[in-house]
């Protein structure tokens, strides 16, 4: 395992498998009721500048259940906020902790942080990816279909950071994936040229019902990501469609399961019906975020 995990394109496939792997066992023995403080002692410093409910409880319960504690900085009450470099912060939370844990707005910063951090540095989400996220998502679509390889997964939506890491991490593990997303609103760059590597195994279209078809997942996100909220309006227009509805569902698989990262947003990227029908899948990826982030910790931090 390297060092950090600041996105997934980083990772090899059995890096992957291994923390997915590892997922399943923390759960399997937290279900038990088997304790498990592997991290007894460590601490994990969370910094957040922006939003978060599922990656801060997740990561803070985490820690907690590992033995360890966290430590919650917000880039308004700490020097974050005025502008102290992130070289600094990344050498003083060294000394004091035994991980870092960053969600904000540049790769770069997190990819910076953890070049001048001595310790473990994981990504809890940028404009680029989300790389727990799609540690989860896989988790959850392994318990519920009994393996990865071979599946189709369709995103419909915004070429976004789970657009990002949705391609990486499916093709990496021997998925196929279709991303249905307006053409001026396409995955990264970096990203694509990355698809190109899995012939056969990728497709990116506006054409929804094309992308969907024998979808074995179908996973959508917000329109608007944080920090886009002024663009709205405007978005709206574009993906006003690009939905995950009744008539999606028909052309996937008999079966296909419905993922979404969360926060939902009702009416626009899925409707009530189809979230609700889905619901179950939804909160296990959403419950799954715990497991497969105590994995990343138990891996990185041991
Ligand atoms: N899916 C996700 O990362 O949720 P939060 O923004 O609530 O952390
Ligand atoms: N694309 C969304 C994901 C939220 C988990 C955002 O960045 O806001």
């Amino acid at each position: 395992m390297k060092k950090d995990l600041l996105k997934l394109l980083d990772l090899s496939s059995e890096e992957i498998l291994e923390i997915l792997d590892t997922a399943d066992q923390l759960k399997a023995m937290r279900k038990a009721g088997i304790q498990h403080p592997f991290l007894a002692g460590k601490t994990l410093a969370m910094i957040f500048e922006k939003s978060s409910t599922r990656t801060r409880v997740s990561f803070e319960t985490g820690i907690y259940q590992l033995g360890g504690n966290a430590i919650y900085l917000s880039d308004k009450d700490s020097q974050i906020g005025r502008n102290e470099p992130v070289q600094d912060t990344a050498r003083v939370l060294s000394r004091f902790c035994d991980g870092i844990m960053i969600r904000t707005f540049a790769q770069e910063e997190v990819e910076t942080l953890a070049q001048y951090a001595t310790i473990p540095v994981i990504n809890g989400l940028t404009d680029f990816c989300h790389p727990c996220q799609v540690l989860a998502d896989l988790m959850t679509i392994r318990e519920h279909k009994g393996k990865l390889e071979g599946l189709k997964l369709c995103y419909i939506g915004d070429g976004n950071n789970m657009a990002n890491s949705l391609i990486v991490g499916c093709l990496k593990v021997g998925m196929k994936v279709s991303i249905a997303c307006p053409e001026t609103y396409k995955p990264d760059p970096e990203v694509l040229k990355f698809a190109e590597g899995y012939p056969g195994m990728f497709q990116c279209t506006p054409d929804i019902l094309d992308a969907a078809k024998d979808a074995d997942a179908l996973y959508t996100d917000v329109w608007a990501s944080m920090g886009q909220e002024g663009e709205f309006n405007e978005r709206k227009k574009v993906f006003e469609g690009y939905q995950i509805n009744d008539a999606v569902m028909a052309v996937a698989h008999e079966g296909a399961m419905v993922q979404h990262c969360l926060p939902a947003h009702r009416g626009e990227e899925i409707t009530a019906e189809v979230f609700e029908a889905h619901a179950d899948e939804i909160f296990d990826e959403a419950e799954n975020r715990l497991h497969a982030q105590k994995a990343v910790m138990y891996l990185l931090m041991k």
